[in-house]
């Protein structure tokens, strides 16, 4: 019988995950079977518990339920402890094992897709909020010279800083206290534009050079991308490279086997277009 895996969202109907893992188990000769199952808002623990029941091997976990499976799991890898939040469950007898995958494919879209290395380098990460946390630890683990995280709420990200400052060189300030420095990545994210919005970036923060990067991505350039372009940003990338290399991340977690991402990414890129 195929091993059964699945992704737990609400909503969830339009995931991508099923398919890019279909992709994977096709492409390494894996037997298993990955579905979307949608859990509801105040059910997340039943939904775990019956997929468990039901055979379960792991789950992905997106939105609302990433901290939930961080308070869910019996044991954490030391990337989901300091993210806070597991994206990654693997089910082993007893044990609920949460792991945390969003950071290391974010960061090996960057310096392995993009072939852009990031020691040395100088990171604005904008935003403070779980996604902006999930990726710290990863990043810094490459060694930049330094990062910034500016926030609409400024409290917020000195927070996030002085939770990292141990592991690495973190500021922390306002959107506008990031104007008179410049960076050789900026990272978006923040969840402005799902309302529309547009950030407030003081001119001058793309160096020659720069990579800007957007977690997010949809159909045509996102609100970030544009705004990066008309201040210079030589390098424009959005976050597609991140959700397929999360979800091979995934894929080794569960089965130790590492699929390539190049043909699922540009199957994404080709059904985004559409
Ligand atoms: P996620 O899990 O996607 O990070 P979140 O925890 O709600 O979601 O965090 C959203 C982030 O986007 C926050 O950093 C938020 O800024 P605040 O902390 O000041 O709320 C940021 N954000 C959302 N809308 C924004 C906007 N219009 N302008 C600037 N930042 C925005």
């Amino acid at each position: 019988m195929s091993d059964l895996y699945c992704v737990f969202g609400n909503p969830i109907a339009h995931s991508k995950s099923p398919a890019i893992h279909a992709a994977f188990a096709g492409a390494t000769g894996q037997d298993l079977i990955y579905e979307a199952r949608l859990a509801a808002i105040d059910g997340f623990l039943p939904a775990v518990s019956a997929f468990i029941a039901a055979g379960g091997k792991g789950a992905n976990v997106t939105v609302p339920f990433k901290e939930e499976a961080y308070r869910l799991a019996t044991r954490l890898s030391d990337r989901a402890a300091r993210a806070g939040a597991v994206n990654t469950l693997a089910f082993n007898g007893s044990e609920i094992f949460g792991d945390n995958t969003d950071g290391a494919g974010l960061v090996r879209d960057i310096t392995h897709n993009l072939g852009f290395p990031l020691a040395g380098k100088r990171i604005l990460l904008l935003g403070a909020g779980g996604a902006s946390r999930g990726v710290i630890a990863p990043l810094l683990a490459e060694k930049p010279a330094s990062l910034f995280i500016a926030n609409r709420s400024a409290d917020k990200a000195a927070v996030l800083a002085h939770a990292f400052a141990d592991i690495g060189m973190v500021n922390a300030g306002s959107f506008s206290e990031a104007a008179g420095k410049s960076f050789d990545l900026v990272i978006n994210a923040t969840s402005a534009s799902l309302s529309g919005e547009s950030l407030p970036l003081p001119p001058g923060i793309f160096a020659p050079d720069c990579l800007a990067y957007d977690m997010m991505y949809g159909k045509g350039e996102t609100p970030f991308l544009a705004l990066a372009r008309a201040q210079g940003a030589a390098m424009r990338a959005d976050g597609l490279g991140m959700l397929a290399e999360q979800a091979a991340e995934a894929f080794f977690v569960w089965r130790g086997v590492r699929p390539s991402t190049r043909e699922v990414l540009a199957d994404l890129r080709a059904k985004l277009a559409t």
